[in-house]
């Protein structure tokens, strides 16, 4: 792949013995359509080299969509998915018992065309369950090949503290944007112990243009609201691993060119004092 590549220009970040560029894709609203694939195809024309998704995500379709698209010859795009919440008919519950865990990696191998799943994130911790339990069961599929890396969405501290001591923890998959940093403390772990850190809704589900300020310091450099989001989170912390939701080719590209942004130091410092951690 081009290290020219628009993804590739805001650097890289390990995950675990990967290194990816550190603008990837979310594909939660990714469906079977001629756009998306389009989509998916672009991004990788790019140089999008980390595309995230989940087995629950549409019914299971932005994984077969994934499949479709990308299957295993793009050996070096990572696809990460997801795992531990259940499809019920009244809508989803945490599942993250062994045998639940072990059905669900073989579905989504399935539905992404691989033999190994690069990156398996536990969705989120079930109450029910020991996390040292579902994380177990993940270092066994690993063991037989299934899972080659595991991460971990929705957790704390602690709970990432207590996973480490039963598997090699690569990623952590929390909410964190420029407004809503609730996740802070996990986001600082993560970057001390090396662990990728992958805020989701790193655009604020596309809720920024009311942000005064951010539109305010975006206007001055020429970006929108929403690049200099993407902006600040890649200066925030090496650690960082976006992956901006998108349906959409312009937006696509538009975030990749966040990374051009030459934000100064004073203009990240206004930006940090945004939102109270
Ligand atoms: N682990 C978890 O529990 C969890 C939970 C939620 C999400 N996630 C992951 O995180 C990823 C990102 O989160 P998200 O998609 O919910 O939220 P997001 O990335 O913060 O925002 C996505 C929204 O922003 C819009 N958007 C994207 N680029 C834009 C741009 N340049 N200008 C203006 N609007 C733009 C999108 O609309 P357009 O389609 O029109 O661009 C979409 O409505 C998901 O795809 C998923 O992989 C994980």
């Amino acid at each position: 792949m081009a290290q020219d590549s628009p993804a590739s220009h805001a650097g890289t970040v390990r995950v675990g013995d990967r290194t990816v560029n550190r603008l990837g894709l979310g594909a939660n609203r990714i469906t079977d359509t001629e756009s998306a694939r389009a989509l998916l195809e672009r991004a990788v024309e790019l140089g999008v080299n980390f595309i995230d998704t989940a087995d629950v995500y549409q019914f299971n379709e932005s994984e077969s969509t994934i499949g479709k698209v990308l299957g295993s010859h793009h050996p070096g795009v990572v696809v990460a998915t997801k795992g531990g919440v259940a499809r019920t008919s009244d809508g989803g519950s945490v599942d993250g018992h062994p045998e639940y865990l072990r059905q669900a990696v073989e579905g989504s191998l399935e539905r992404l065309r691989v033999d190994c799943i690069e990156l398996y994130q536990l969705h989120r911790v079930d109450p029910h369950v020991p996390i040292e339990e579902s994380v177990a069961a993940l270092k066994e599929l690993q063991e037989l090949g299934k899972v080659r890396q595991i991460g971990l969405s929705n957790v704390s501290v602690g709970e990432l503290e207590r996973a480490r001591r039963v598997a090699t923890i690569v990623s952590v998959q929390n909410r964190f944007n420029i407004l809503q940093r609730e996740q802070e403390s996990v986001l600082d772990y993560c970057a001390q112990h090396s662990i990728a850190f992958i805020p989701w809704t790193p655009l604020h589900r596309g809720n920024l243009a009311a942000e005064k300020t951010l539109s305010e310091v975006a206007g001055r450099y020429g970006a929108t609201p929403h690049q200099l989001a993407l902006r600040w989170l890649i200066q925030r912390s090496p650690a960082v691993l976006l992956i901006p939701g998108t349906l959409s080719v312009v937006h696509l590209e538009e975030n990749l060119g966040a990374a051009e942004i030459p934000l100064n130091d004073e203009d990240f410092g206004t930006l940090s004092r945004l939102a109270v951690p």
